[in-house]
Formats: C-alpha cells, structure tokens, sequence
C-alpha cells in the first residue's frame, strides 16, 4: 500500500506504527458508504470488540453497548429508523452495529472500578450526570470500535442520522440503553464516492501555552 506522507514534518519518523498501518487506520482509511459483499464472521466482531473496550473511559465505566444487527429481518427494523438518506446503504452493509450507551453503567462499578464502587448510591442519584458520562464516554468508545474495525480490515460507516426515539423502542425497550450511533461495517470494495474533505491544520485546532 502506498503512503501519502507529505507533511510539514516527517511523520513516518514520529510514528511507532508501519507505514502500512498507519494508513489503514487513518491516513487512507474512508468512511465507507458501500463495502465488498463478503460476510463478517463473528470473530471478527469479537476482534473488534476486545480492542475497543481496550481504550480508556472516565472511571472505567464502559457505557457503550452494541447490537450487531445481522439478520434481514432485524436490519428491515433498523432501517426503517433510519433517515432516508442512510437507508439503502444501511439495508446493503454486510454487517451494522446499533451503538447505545447504558444509562446505568454505575451499577457495574463493582466490576469495572472497584475502587470507585462506594460511589455508586452517588451517581444512582444524579441522573443528569450520569446521563452526561454515559453519553461522553460511549461517544469516545465509538471512536475506538471504528478504529479498531479497521484494524480487523473492515470500512466503517458511522451514522447519527436517525429517530433516536423509535430506534429505542424497536430495539432497546425495556432496557436501560439509549441508541446514539449506527456503524455500517463490511471489507472495503475501494470504491471511493466523494472527494476527501479538508482536515484543520495544526495550527488552526491546536495551541501550545
Ligand atoms: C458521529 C458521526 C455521524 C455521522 N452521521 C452520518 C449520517 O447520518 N449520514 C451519513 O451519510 N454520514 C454520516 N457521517 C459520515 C461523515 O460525514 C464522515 O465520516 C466524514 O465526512 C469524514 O469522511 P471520511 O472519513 O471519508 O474522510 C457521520 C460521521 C460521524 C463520525
């Protein structure tokens, strides 16, 4: 795989990772809007579940949960949710992961922190806080379940462009799951459908006191 490099510095001699890693993880990686029509098996969902759940989270909560929407009839569910534009694609996908947050991640605080597990009755209290962290540390999680996609070798095509409200009633009734997030998942078909849009320079999103 050939890697575009060019930068202001060298970045290839700042990076610990090859240079073929490193464009399939950012450099080259795209979202992906169709996918080569292979199926994904489940331990490659797995794979991709035992690095993201690796990265870190406040307090170690782990609020994101997924339902990995495979079969047709669960997928015709989901994507009546969908907004329209995120149908087809949604309906095409090999393989779609619902990502939720669990809005009662302090009642595992026994497990995941044990340490913090005193804090539990606190945070049973202050929902809006609660709510606040489940919310945050799910959002970062998703950002680690799309790298670590393409680290297993799938495009990832993340999506907030849906009915929040009924995708909860179709498939987190009863629960205490909250639906934020539908990450479309299949090998790359390098098929590129739009130009890449301009990242912000170092200079514009950075600053150094
Ligand atoms: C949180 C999030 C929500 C998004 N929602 C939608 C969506 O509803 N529909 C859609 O077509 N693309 C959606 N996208 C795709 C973005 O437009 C795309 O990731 C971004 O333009 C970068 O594209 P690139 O990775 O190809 O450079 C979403 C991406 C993210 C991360």
């Amino acid at each position: 795989m050939s890697v575009d490099l060019a930068t202001e510095i060298n970045l290839q001699d700042e990076l610990i990772l090859d240079p073929d890693a490193a464009a399939a993880l950012f450099l080259e990686a795209r979202t992906a809007n169709s996918f080569a029509p292979d199926e994904i098996s489940e331990a490659t969902l797995q794979a991709v579940y035992t690095l993201t759940r690796m990265g870190p989270t406040a307090m170690n909560i782990q609020p994101l949960r997924i339902t990995w929407v495979r079969s047709a009839e669960a997928r015709e569910r989901l994507v009546a949710h969908m907004n329209d534009g995120n149908k087809d694609k949604t309906l095409a996908a090999p393989m779609v992961a619902l990502l939720s947050y669990d809005t009662d991640w302090h009642e595992l605080l026994g497990s995941t922190a044990p340490h913090a597990a005193g804090m539990a009755p606190m945070f049973a209290e202050n929902v809006e806080g609660r709510l606040a962290m489940a919310a945050n540390n799910a959002h970062l999680q998703a950002g680690y379940f799309v790298v670590a996609a393409r680290s297993a070798g799938l495009a990832a095509g993340p999506m907030t462009g849906f009915d929040n409200a009924g995708m909860d009633a179709e498939f987190n009734a009863g629960s205490t799951h909250k639906s934020f997030m539908v990450v479309n998942l299949g090998k790359p078909n390098g098929v590129i459908d739009r130009p890449r849009l301009h990242r912000l320079d170092f200079d514009v999103a950075t600053a150094t006191l």
